[in-house]
């Protein structure tokens, strides 16, 4: 299990525990975590589990894929550097405590 924070919307933080190999997105929707809406059921085809990853640890993720960076392209709120879609973030140990802020909107 890798402990990971969201912060919602609102501001409000939700620290799930989500288990390895699960995306950020099956973690955050499973736990309740409100801001992700995940249209597409995480096969990188609809940009509604747009995210924002603590900037200071972007460098330890896997750099995303050419079809994440094509969706990337249409998420709804304001794409920034450290924009990832949550459904194509793996949980791994290597990532605990990592802090991942979701945007005002998805659609
Ligand atoms: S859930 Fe659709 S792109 Fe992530």
């Amino acid at each position: 299990m890798t402990q990971i924070t969201f912060i919602e919307p609102s501001g409000q933080e939700v620290t799930v525990d989500i288990k390895d190999g699960w995306s950020l997105m099956q973690g955050a929707t499973s736990g309740g975590v409100d801001g992700i809406v995940a249209e597409c059921g995480g096969s990188c085809a609809c940009a509604t589990c747009h995210c924002y990853v603590d900037e200071a640890r972007l460098a330890e993720l896997p750099v995303p894929s050419d079809a994440e960076l094509a969706m990337l392209e249409n998420v709804a709120a304001e794409r920034r550097p450290n924009s990832r879609l949550s459904c194509q973030i793996k949980a791994m140990p290597s990532l605990a405590g990592l802090r991942v802020a979701l945007p005002e909107t998805q659609e």
